[in-house]
């Protein structure tokens, strides 16, 4: 729809780029089509290139924001890596993610040795670490661009550079205060999409490395978010996920102050969207006017994100998380009681340093009141440069898995129970696609974001249809399409 709008033959007449952005961006992706068609004509066939995300519904954004430059620029997006050209989107929040992408380099190489012509470019959180970057210009020489998370407007601009250059090209932002509107997006789902309403994260919890990678909050103005969704909408988008990395703080720091409330109730009035859903949200700045929001509205899906991290009051002011077991527990209490149809789902950290049993117990506790929905549980993972990673007291190995275990098997038994108490129930789900085992299902995602699997094709991708959750299985529905 963007692309329809960018006159490109004019910026390939230009003689210099353009100072402004987006302008600059456009002329970038001019100069790269015709970069990319000499090379297809070269070698008699289109391009192809694969983005691979690693991390977040952030990241999972950011490639798609790729991946409209790179289809614009005249590549064939596929899955495979044995594309001409492969981006890794990087995360770096636990180090397991770090150790994958390295993995999957030494496997790039090889391919790069059989096509000559591949090219490998990483970006993402990861790249915004000085060690990292030490080591790929030590250990892994062949990669051609390495880029952040703060200049990625720029990527036709380093696309560009990379494609006229054999050497390594590496730019890295310490921090931004810029947010460039209007680039193009490729979208992964033609019906949902994803809208950042903010950019990184002021809260230095004291596990994570966000803050150091991802820079201060900033926040998009709302008429920016507005037309954005608008433009979405108008290209079929029934659903959106506006994401942050703390969502609730939302428009503190713009110069006409506005609430993430207010902002949902401008989002509500949109004619053509039906569902609103957000993340993240940080239990501490959760407030009073966004719950009536969300009990009035009739698009704002019936699920939230609420992550406790830990249930014990003293490791939550370890972690800098500024709320308490008893906050916490009247929270989701409220939220309960005033929206009685709500899923909660949360994140929790096992073994910050000095965590004993009894830590665990308490978090235990927390899950067994507020009957989670689902949660996703993390083993601690040491992020140099966070706080928590020079506490002395890390807690032995052995011992995290036995807590972990121990919170998993509640975790999960919560779970099954909150799951089940829509059985026999009818319900609204929006179909995403054909079931990956079984080709005669469709798989719909309720508003309370729980998984149904019924009888549907092709024609029904996109809609939302009435289900009936005849049985469930665990975490997710088998269903029976309404007529
Ligand atoms: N170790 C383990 N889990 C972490 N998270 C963030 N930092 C760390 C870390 N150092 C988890 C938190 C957060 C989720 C996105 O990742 O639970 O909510
Ligand atoms: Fe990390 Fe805390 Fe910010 Fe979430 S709120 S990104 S856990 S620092």
């Amino acid at each position: 729809m963007l692309e329809k709008n960018i006159d490109f033959e004019k910026y390939n007449q230009m003689k210099e780029a353009p100072e402004n952005e987006p302008e600059r961006q456009y002329y970038f992706i001019a100069k790269a089509k015709e970069l990319v068609k000499k090379e297809s004509e070269r070698l008699g066939r289109t391009l192809t290139c694969a983005v691979i995300t690693f991390g977040c519904q952030m990241n999972a954004r950011d490639s798609e924001k790729l991946a409209g430059i790179l289809e614009l620029a005249g590549y064939e997006l596929v899955e495979e890596e044995t594309a001409d050209f492969v981006i890794y989107n990087t995360c770096t929040v636990r180090d397991n993610a770090n150790q994958r992408v390295y993995g999957r380099l030494g496997n790039l190489n090889s391919l790069k040795k059989k096509n000559p012509n591949k090219k490998i470019a990483l970006c993402g959180c990861m790249m915004q670490e000085d060690s990292v970057i030490e080591k790929i210009k030590q250990s892994y020489s062949f990669v051609n661009l390495i880029f952040g998370t703060h200049n990625i407007y720029k990527f036709a601009e380093l696309l560009v550079t990379m494609l006229s250059n054999d050497s390594m090209i590496i730019d890295i932002w310490k921090d931004t205060d810029k947010i460039v509107e209007q680039l193009p997006v490729e979208r992964k789902y033609p019906f949902k999409s994803g809208i950042n309403i903010m950019f990184g994260c002021n809260n230095f919890c004291s596990y994570c490395i966000v803050p150091y990678v991802r820079g201060r909050e900033r926040s998009r103005n709302p008429k920016d978010i507005i037309r954005e969704i608008e433009e979405l909408v108008a290209d079929g988008v029934v659903e959106i996920m506006l994401l942050g990395q703390n969502v609730n703080s939302y428009g503190k720091n713009l110069e006409e102050p506005i609430t993430f409330a207010e902002l949902l109730k401008e989002i509500e009035k949109i004619d053509g969207l039906e569902r609103i859903r957000f993340m993240t949200s940080h239990p501490k700045d959760l407030s009073d006017e966004l719950i009536q929001v969300m009990k009035e509205s009739k698009k704002i899906c019936r699920h939230l994100h609420l992550p406790l991290q830990s249930g014990s009051s003293r490791i939550l002011k370890d972690m800098n998380r500024r709320y308490t077991k008893e906050s916490y527990l009247e929270l989701a209490g409220k939220l309960r009681k005033e929206i009685p149809d709500l899923s909660l789902t949360t994140d929790i950290i096992v073994g910050f340093p000095g965590e004993t049993k009894e830590d665990v117990d308490e978090t235990i506790d927390v899950v067994k009141k507020v009957q989670y929905d689902n949660a996703f549980t993390f083993i601690y993972s040491k992020r140099t440069g966070t706080p928590a990673a020079a506490m002395e007291n890390q807690v032995p190995e052995e011992e995290v898995k036995e807590n972990f275990d121990r919170l998993l098997k509640v975790v999960q038994e919560t779970a099954r129970e909150r799951v089940k108490l829509l059985e026999g129930q009818v319900a609204d789900a929006l179909v995403e696609e054909i079931n990956e085992h079984d080709a005669s299902l469709v798989t719909g995602r309720l508003s309370n974001n729980t998984l149904v699997h019924f009888k549907g094709d092709h024609s029904l991708i996109g809609k939302i249809v009435t289900v009936t959750l005849k049985e469930c299985k665990g975490f997710y529905y088998l269903g029976e399409m309404v007529e």
